[in-house]
């Protein structure tokens, strides 16, 4: 089979399974098999896979049908124009995300700060990447998910980054901050249940907030009002979108 053969069926493969975004889809996986960028499968449509190239993108295909994301099979997304590794123990980074990091970095004020539920570091890395002046506290009570966001932080060469493991502030409550910024888990469970067929391979401590979906933000904004240097800023993600609160 070449590559536009492979191509075609792939898609179809994915058209059947009702994957919208199959033909794109089938892109990538055929790329990230081959090794080479989606340019090459235009530039090279009849080049011939190998039978171990073959049995490697039906292997992808045959997964993406059964909904697995496509991050999580080549165990990259992108985000922020940053690379990012991902794998089960960690949220997919998504783009409206990126509007928490472009209002944080509007705000020139903002020296040192915490970025609370950092899953994959997508947050702190992009923010420590575009300003390498920030001090950051990267937490997160998952130490699988810290071992992949200390990867990233790793490949990006970033040495403003401090990880923490722990529940919300707590690992870092002595610490002076001008700033909270969090996208902690924030579905509730109607919504996680309608939508698990799209969600289901992703760790569901990393999305699932209790019946409303505000049991993690109403612990934080808790813990805040204990701290003993309080932040000037809190930036957060939730169902509405992104907010932003001074806090006087
Ligand atoms: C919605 S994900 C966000 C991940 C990443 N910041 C992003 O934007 O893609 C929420 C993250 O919060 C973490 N988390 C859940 N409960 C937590 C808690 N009590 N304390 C700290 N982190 C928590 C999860 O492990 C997960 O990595």
């Amino acid at each position: 089979m070449n590559i536009q053969q492979a191509l075609v069926s792939g898609t179809e493969k994915l058209k059947s399974a009702k994957i919208i975004s199959a033909s794109l889809d089938a892109e990538i996986l055929l790329s990230w098999t081959l090794n080479k960028p989606k340019s090459y499968l235009f530039t090279y449509p009849e080049k011939k896979l190998t039978q171990a190239q073959l049995a490697k993108f039906e292997k992808y295909i045959s997964r993406r049908s059964k909904n697995e994301p496509v991050a999580y099979l080549t165990s990259h997304k992108e985000f922020y124009g940053l690379d990012f590794l991902v794998n089960k123990n960690v949220l997919i980074p998504r783009p409206e995300t990126e509007l928490l990091v472009e209002e944080v970095l509007k705000n020139k004020k903002i020296k040192r700060l915490a970025d609370i539920g950092t899953g994959s570091g997508c947050i702190a890395i992009a923010l420590a990447k575009n300003n390498p002046e920030l001090k950051i506290y990267a937490a997160d009570i998952s130490a699988k998910a810290l071992i992949i966001a200390r990867k990233n932080a790793k490949k990006y060469k970033l040495k403003n980054i401090i990880f923490k493991k722990g529940n919300l502030l707590e690992p870092i409550k002595n610490i002076k901050l001008d700033a909270v910024v969090a996208n902690l888990p924030y579905l509730s469970k109607k919504i996680y249940k309608k939508n698990y067929h799209n969600l289901k391979f992703e760790p569901k401590n990393a999305m699932l907030a209790g019946k409303d979906g505000l049991d993690y933000y109403r612990k934080l904004f808790e813990q805040i009002k204990k701290l003993k240097y309080k932040p000037k800023y809190i930036f957060y993600e939730n169902n509405g979108g992104m907010c932003y609160t001074g806090c006087g």
